[in-house]
Order: structure tokens, then C-alpha cells, then sequence
């Protein structure tokens, strides 16, 4: 907890907004996308799922993957306290959903879709981009995909499995334009998914780590991540690490308060 507090002050004091930057790439990403509103319809949309979501009492039976959850005890689990504890933040949901509007990526994996909120947010974005989500608890991704049926989210496809396993199948011989990282989030696994996923890059493909700063080793992964000679341009926006790999930009790290 001390540790995320450290890197909050830290980041207040390095970070700026779009008078302190310099490369038209990114003044233009904050001031057309960042700092935009979201279409109504599009933001009322997102609302609506989320409450639907915040609202249903279902009892799912979890697999839990990795060392376990640190705030759910019980595998049983309501949908309602799921998408309070996992779900994306409305901010940063209305913000994917104009990040999607603005860059219009065709091809979307999502690392972890849990119950199904941020690929919501993915779908709402650019409806007709091909979206696959990637889930390892069967009856949450059963879960996920009947809301998708039932708000006629229909560009969204939930693989079920572990990540090792299904990953990659899903990668082979693919180009991804936008690949959305919100699931296991330790640093081996971050690495091992970024590492993964790194085959699947062309110049305007656009990765976003969740959850930068939730602990030191999602720190470190975050450092180890933006050294990579393949990327170029990064933003943390202290919950968001977002990565570009356009060969023309020269490697800068922004750090930008939303
Ligand atoms: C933080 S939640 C995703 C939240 C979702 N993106 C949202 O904002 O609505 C992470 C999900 O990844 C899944 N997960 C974690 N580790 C996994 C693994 N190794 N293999 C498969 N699924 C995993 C969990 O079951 C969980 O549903």
C-alpha cells in the first residue's frame, strides 16, 4: 500500500498535461482523444452494462487462477461484487472506448475478460472491429459471452482456458492492432504475455498493460517493458502503461495525469 502511495506522489510530480508536451503524436491523442468527451450514446451504452452488472445477483462458482484472490475468500461469487472488484474503473472504460474510437483497431485481443466490462467498453468502441477475449474461468466466460447476446455485443469472441494454453493458438501467425493486458498481474506473467504478444506487432499496433502500479513487480514489468527495443513511445497514466511501437517516433515516456 505504502509502495502504490510512493509511486502516486511520484507520479503527480512527474507527470503533466498537454502543455508540457512536445510531440504532435501524443498533444494530438490528448487533446482529440484524452481530453474528449465520449459520444453519448456510446458512454450510455457502457452505463448500462455496468449497471446491469453492478446489479446481478447470479452466484458464480470461480476457478481461481494463480496464488488466489486477496479479497474474495469463497469461489462463490456474485456478479454484482465481480465486476466491483475486477471490472474497469467508468473512467478508464469511457477512455477504451475513445481510444478505440479514435485509433479504429480491426483486430482486439483482450487478456482477461472476467465478466465481460472492459470488453464492453471494446466493443462499444468500434463495433465492427473483430474482438477475441480471453478468459480461463469457464462459467465467467459462459457468463461474459450470454451479456454479449443480450446487449447485442456481437463482434466479441470469449476463448476459455488457461492464458499459457490458449494464447498461443490465438497469436500463431496473427497481426493484432490493439492488444488490452487485464489479467494475471504479476511480473513474470506480464512479460511472458508482452514477450508473447510482441509476434503479433505491426508500426501502429497498440498495447495497454492495466494496472501498472499495483505492486513492485508490476513496477519493475512496467520499467522492463518500456526498455524494449521494439517500442518507441509510451504514456503512463499511473492505472494504464500504454505502448506504440511506430518506428518514426523517438523512444519518449510521457507521464500524463487524465
Ligand atoms: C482483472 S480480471 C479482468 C477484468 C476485465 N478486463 C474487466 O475490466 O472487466 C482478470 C481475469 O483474468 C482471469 N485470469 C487470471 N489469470 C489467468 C490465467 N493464468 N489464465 C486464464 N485466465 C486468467 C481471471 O479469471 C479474471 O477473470
Amino acid at each position: 500500500m505504502w509502495f502504490k502511495i510512493k509511486l502516486y506522489i511520484l507520479f503527480l510530480f512527474k507527470s503533466t498535461n498537454k502543455h508540457g508536451v512536445h510531440s504532435p503524436f501524443v498533444f494530438h491523442l490528448i487533446t482529440k482523444c484524452f481530453n474528449r468527451k465520449t459520444d453519448l450514446s456510446q458512454k450510455n451504452k457502457f452505463i448500462k452494462v455496468k449497471k446491469w452488472l453492478l446489479k446481478d445477483e447470479t452466484i458464480l462458482n470461480v476457478t481461481d487462477f494463480g496464488s488466489g484472490s486477496k479479497v474474495f475468500k469463497m469461489n462463490e461469487r456474485k456478479v454484482s461484487d465481480i465486476s466491483k472488484v475486477a471490472g474497469i474503473r467508468t473512467k478508464n472504460g469511457l477512455l477504451l472506448i475513445r481510444l478505440i474510437d479514435y485509433f479504429k483497431p480491426k483486430s482486439i485481443l483482450e487478456i482477461g475478460t472476467s465478466v465481460g466490462l472492459s470488453s464492453t467498453a471494446l466493443s462499444i468502441g468500434n463495433s465492427n472491429a473483430k474482438i477475441i477475449s480471453l478468459e480461463g474461468c469457464p462459467n465467467t466466460a459462459n457468463y461474459a459471452t450470454q451479456l454479449f447476446e443480450r446487449f447485442n455485443l456481437s463482434n466479441i469472441e470469449v476463448v476459455t482456458g488457461e492464458f499459457n494454453q490458449t494464447l498461443p493458438n490465438i497469436i500463431h501467425n496473427k497481426s493484432f492492432d490493439f492488444i488490452y493486458f487485464d489479467g494475471n498481474h504479476t511480473q513474470k506473467a506480464t512479460l511472458n504475455y508482452f514477450t508473447k504478444c510482441l509476434k503479433t506487432t505491426h508500426n501502429n499496433s497498440i498495447f495497454i498493460f492495466d494496472d501498472i502500479n499495483l505492486s513492485k513487480e508490476m513496477h519493475q514489468a512496467w520499467n522492463i517493458i518500456k526498455e524494449h527495443p521494439k517500442v518507441t513511445v509510451t504514456i503512463n497514466t499511473f492505472y494504464w502503461g500504454i505502448v506504440f511501437f511506430r518506428k518514426e517516433q523517438n523512444k519518449q515516456h510521457f507521464t500524463i495525469r487524465l
